[in-house]
């Protein structure tokens, strides 16, 4: 029971890695808030409540302040003060290049990735500051620490959410809160699944290719939500500011 007692919201949470972090949170001992767009999250917060867990899901766009404020405030009357914030919730944009991308398109990566992290930190870090503890953790990809011929307004966006990582980790450590930041190499969600259907050279090359640039192979999302639930939990007390890499060893080459 590595979360005992701790209540966590986890963005992004109906399914992939949000729904599998939520999925470890629970059986640590949590209670935990998923807030997301998609409907099917409710079946994934009954999944978890019919494991034995407390679980709740809240419809919020992570891109509306109004939308996060209310929720938090239905989560903190629930189950009380905010513990741990899981800011998972992404999209992987256009695949243009720059010359091709049209402003809306930049600007809604932005809005979900960033903005929907700055967001989410702004109304639950008042609750965590009055009782001088929490802990943060942030996905990020490896895309926010190497660059590559694919997707540039996602890498800017996770590179955004690497020095937010940074930056709320030095300003709230003396509130005795931590925050830290997981980069997660491809790992087999429904995301990464749809990228792979619609492959030119179809499914079965994407995932040759991708296991390929590997060398442990692709991940599961159990395998980010474990380094999540590490740094969400006291065993990481003296972690902030941190980047633990989760990716096979794509970035080690
Ligand atoms: N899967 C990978 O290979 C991979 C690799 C590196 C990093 N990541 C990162 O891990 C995280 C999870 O990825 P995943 O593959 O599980 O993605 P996913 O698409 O399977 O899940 C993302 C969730 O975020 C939700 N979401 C999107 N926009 C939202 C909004 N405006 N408001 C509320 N919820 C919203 C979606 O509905 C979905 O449930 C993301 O931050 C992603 O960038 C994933």
């Amino acid at each position: 029971m590595r979360v005992e007692g701790k209540v966590a919201i986890v963005t992004g949470g109906a399914r992939g890695i949000g729904r599998a972090s939520a999925e470890r949170l629970i059986e640590e001992g949590a209670r935990v808030a998923i807030f997301d767009v998609l409907d099917e999250a409710e079946d994934t917060a009954a999944d978890l409540r019919a494991k034995g867990g407390e679980a709740v899901f809240h419809k919020v766009d992570l891109t509306s302040g109004t939308e996060v404020s209310a929720a938090v405030a239905a989560v903190t009357e629930t189950f009380g003060t905010v513990d741990i914030l899981v800011n998972n919730a992404a999209i992987p944009g256009v695949n243009k290049l720059v010359h091709e991308i049209d402003e809306d398109e930049w600007d809604r990566v932005f809005a979900v990735n960033v903005k929907g992290v700055f967001l989410a930190c702004k109304h639950v870090l008042p609750g965590m500051m009055a009782q001088k503890s929490g802990s943060i953790v942030n996905l990020s990809s490896i895309y926010g620490l190497i660059g590559s011929k694919d997707i540039p307004p996602y890498h800017a966006t996770k590179g955004a959410v690497l020095m937010m990582t940074k930056t709320d980790a030095i300003c709230y450590a003396p509130h005795g809160i931590r925050v830290n930041a997981v980069h997660p190499g491809s790992t087999k969600t429904e995301l990464f699944m749809e990228a792979a259907e619609t492959y030119p050279d179809g499914k079965d090359a994407y995932l040759a290719m991708m296991g390929a640039a590997h060398p442990l192979t692709l991940g599961e999302p159990v395998d980010v939500a474990n380094c999540v639930l590490f740094l969400a939990s006291d065993e990481a007390r003296f972690v902030t500011g941190a980047s633990l890499v989760c990716d096979g060893g794509y970035t080690a080459q």
